[in-house]
């Protein structure tokens, strides 16, 4: 017997009002932001330079453009989803309603890997440029407290030393963030506007001022020849280069997981989607432009501050402090987004049945799901703190492409199975657009490293051990099934 939602259900859970509910205090302009909120961040200021050194050259434009055209594909299916089906839990409550609760498991817990991943390999990130905002200060800290202890850290005298002890600045802004968002939902999205406001404004900035220093020579070769090797330069480089940037693209789907908090979800859900998506690939492909416009791509080559490099030669000099706060406002608000994101997936499962009800309650004053909250202060900081980043972010990538193509087969069964619901935002030519994203999706996860797949598989099977030592024993779906 497949354990199945029915739509109808899903949204008579979500109406029956048991009191624990999350409340509804988000309108299309906080949840366009809460997607550029968690959009905008390493993607554009660290890849573009990496992938325009190694793979693209300036056509890292294009593979701007194509990452951006598959994102598309996924987030039309997405936006269909979270207007037929205004609740919590994106991907995770679409895959109960489609293909029952077994995927629904793996999707959830799948999606720790975007979401609470993506937040520890971030807030690493973020740490190093705290480190180098606070030295501008004068105020250096001790350097076995900003690495953990698999990662290389660099003495004061130039030595380069094996091990720190705990990245102390990705843990607290970690903390901080799980503290503001157990305080409300409301608090949190006016704090991402700001966010998102400040980095925003500084990216707009770079482009304008920089937009006049732009030499055509630095533009050709626009596609620079294949060097032999797939993947760089040529076509191929493009392809890898979509590959990469595909990072910056991720976060569009955590506003899907805010369904529940939305004023007027069937309408606003799909702006927020689609409204996030289009802004920040027209930022990223502008950028790029310029960045790559400025000076020789080869510039970039092992360079960890490209973008600083890039507007070194405008002579703007304030604009390099006002980078490194607009990079970190940016880091700030994809962790937050993507901490969000994560309670709001657990609290899903839980509300189910397949967690404890633990990540489920909300706080008698503030409604938020706050012990999840907390939970994952821990969790995150415990990665961020003690954990190798450098190769997780691969993990992120392929737990968010197998998300992102289960979205996308469930769109297409639906259809099938349920044609008769109503449907705000309907993705056009169904089948079509949705088995381009998932052939997209597919692609993009085979371009990845092999040791990724055998995490992935790790990963996977540890949530099996759990589903079927806890979630299937208290499913309340199942439960009630089977006593009828
Ligand atoms: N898209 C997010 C970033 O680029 C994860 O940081």
């Amino acid at each position: 017997m497949r354990f199945k939602k029915s739509i109808s259900q899903l949204i008579a859970d979500q109406k029956r009002g048991s009191g624990n509910e999350l409340k509804r205090s988000l309108g299309p302009v906080n949840l366009v932001a809460l997607g550029i909120g968690a959009i905008v961040g390493a993607g554009i200021f660290s890849l573009t330079g990496i992938v325009a050194s190694e793979n693209a050259g300036p056509a890292v434009i294009l593979s701007f453009v194509l990452a951006g055209i598959a994102c598309a594909f996924c987030a039309l299916s997405y936006a269909e989803y979270a207007s037929m089906i205004p609740v919590a839990g994106s991907a995770y409550t679409y895959t109960y309603a489609t293909l029952g609760e077994w995927m629904a498991w793996i999707i959830g817990w799948d999606l720790v890997l975007e979401y609470a991943l993506a937040s520890a390999t971030v807030a690493v990130s973020w740490s190093s440029y705290a480190v180098k905002m606070l030295e501008q200060f004068q105020i250096h800290l001790p350097p076995e407290l900003t690495a953990s202890p698999f990662d290389p850290i660099k003495l004061a005298d130039g030595a380069v030393i094996h091990g720190g002890i705990i990245n102390l600045p990705a843990v607290f802004i970690v903390a901080v963030l799980s503290l503001v968002l157990a305080r409300g939902t409301k608090e949190s999205a006016t704090m991402n506007n700001l966010l998102v406001i400040l980095k925003i404004s500084v990216i707009l900035l770079f482009i304008a001022l920089g937009w006049s220093f732009v030499k055509t020579a630095n533009h050709h070769p626009f596609i620079p020849a294949n060097t032999g090797q797939f993947g760089h330069f040529g076509w191929s480089g493009i392809i890898r280069g979509a590959a990469v940037v595909f990072f910056g693209f991720i976060g569009f789907d955590a506003v899907s997981t805010a369904a529940q908090e939305a004023k007027n979800p069937q309408k606003d859900m799909p702006i927020g989607i689609i409204g996030s998506l289009l802004v920040a690939t027209l930022l990223y492909v502008t950028f790029s432009y310029v960045m790559t416009g400025l000076v020789p791509y080869t510039a970039f080559k092992g360079d960890a501050s490209p973008a600083a490099t890039a507007f070194a030669v405008t002579g703007y000099h304030f604009l390099s402090s006002a980078l490194i706060i607009a990079i970190l406002a940016g880091y700030t608000s994809v962790i937050l987004v993507m901490l969000m994101g994560q309670s709001r997936v657990f609290y899903s499962m839980a509300k189910d049945g397949l967690l404890p009800s633990f990540f489920s309650d909300l706080h008698s004053r503030y409604k938020t799901p706050w012990k999840s909250n907390l939970f994952f202060l821990v969790f995150v900081g415990a990665l961020a703190g003690f954990v190798p980043i450098s190769d997780l972010g691969h993990m992120v990538s392929i737990g968010t492409l197998f998300a992102f193509s289960l979205v996308s087969v469930g769109v297409i069964i639906l259809r099938r199975t349920n044609p008769e619901i109503h449907r705000p935002f309907r993705v056009p030519w169904v089948p079509v657009v949705p088995l381009l994203g998932i052939a997209v999706c597919v692609a993009l996860m085979v371009g990845l490293p092999l040791n990724s797949w055998g995490r992935l598989f790790i990963w996977m099977l540890i949530g099996i051990v759990i589903y079927l030592l806890y979630g299937k024993k208290h499913s309340r779906l199942r439960n009630e099934k089977e006593n009828l």
